[in-house]
């Protein structure tokens, strides 16, 4: 198996972080100076990829601007002499090859998988959610491409969460057969503590199988009306043996708040022309907190 192309799911309504997303797509929500997806495209480049459809919707056009050339803009840059914003801004519009499909409503992370069928035409592709972000040392989604190509099976990115967060996400049953890998039992969506096989949780990466695409079209709509990708990898589950990989590294949901907030005071510090100033600045807040 080689995994060549990468989906990105980006058509979701992002209700958690309204009223912004009320005319912004989440996915373009600035992490210091480049929006979240950028992250999520420069991980898939960095493991490999060479094709990349992002599953849009309505409202979804500063996607498409993004990643377009600019021409106007990079005239005016080379006029005024700004060559490293110049760049920048080329090295965007020329990132790799993108393409583009609408899901017109949006019913689902299983729903918007289910739209890339066409695109993906017989191969084990990659998915990574256009809302997460990892920063890593390997990148996370190469991590799982690096099993699924060992093991010729179907992958799914985990992390271990906190006891009384497992109802936010799917979690996993199943045994460590090596170091921060699973062979998968069972999964399950969002279940309540007590029904939780584990504290396993399915994060936004993922390889799959074009088998996939025909197991997505019998899920019965889940939870909220949606099509729900955990359910068609449960009903994958008899036909496929299927792994979890611990991915090493630091996720930041930037689909909640909270996640958005630490993804942009963390990423912030590691940037050299900002850490200082960002540093200096908490540390006041600290010190003003604690002491008055
Ligand atoms: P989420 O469940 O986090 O997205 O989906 P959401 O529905 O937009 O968020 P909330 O819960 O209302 O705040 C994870 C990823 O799947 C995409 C989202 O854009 C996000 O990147 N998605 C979700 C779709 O592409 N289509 C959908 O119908 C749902």
């Amino acid at each position: 198996m080689r995994v060549r192309k990468a989906v990105i799911p980006a058509a979701g309504l992002g209700t958690r972080m309204l009223p912004i997303t009320k005319s912004m797509p989440k996915e373009m929500l600035p992490v210091v100076d480049r929006p979240v997806i950028h992250y999520v495209v420069e991980e898939a480049i960095k493991a490999g990829i060479d094709d990349i459809l992002i599953i849009t919707g309505k409202g979804k056009r500063a996607i498409e601007d993004y990643f377009d050339r600019s021409f106007e803009l990079e005239y005016y840059l080379r006029e005024k002499g700004k060559l490293g914003e110049l760049r920048e801004i080329e090295e965007i519009g020329e990132m790799v090859d993108i393409y583009y499909v609408r899901q017109k409503r949006p019913l689902g992370l299983g729903d918007a998988i289910l739209h890339a069928e066409k695109h993906v035409n017989g191969e084990p592709f990659a998915v990574l959610l256009g809302d997460d972000i990892i920063v890593s040392q390997k990148p996370g989604i190469a991590q799982l491409i690096e099993v699924a190509e060992r093991k010729n099976a179907p992958v799914i990115g985990v992390e271990t969460v906190p006891w009384d967060l497992v109802g936010r996400y799917g979690i996993i049953a199943g045994e460590e057969v090596e170091d921060d890998l699973y062979k998968i039992r069972d999964l399950v969506e969002k279940p309540s503590r007590k029904e939780a096989p584990s504290n396993v949780a399915i994060i936004g990466r993922y390889v799959l199988p074009p088998e996939i695409f025909d197991v997505l079209k019998d899920v019965p709509p889940g939870k909220g009306v949606e099509v729900q990708l955990t359910d068609a990898l449960k009903l994958l589950l008899p036909k496929s043996e299927m792994f979890a990989k611990r991915i090493n590294g630091r996720r930041y949901d930037i689909g909640s708040k909270a996640g958005f907030i630490i993804a942009n005071v963390e990423l912030s510090i590691s940037r050299e022309d900002l850490r200082n100033q960002v540093l200096q600045h908490i540390e006041k807040l600290l010190r003003e907190i604690r002491y008055g």
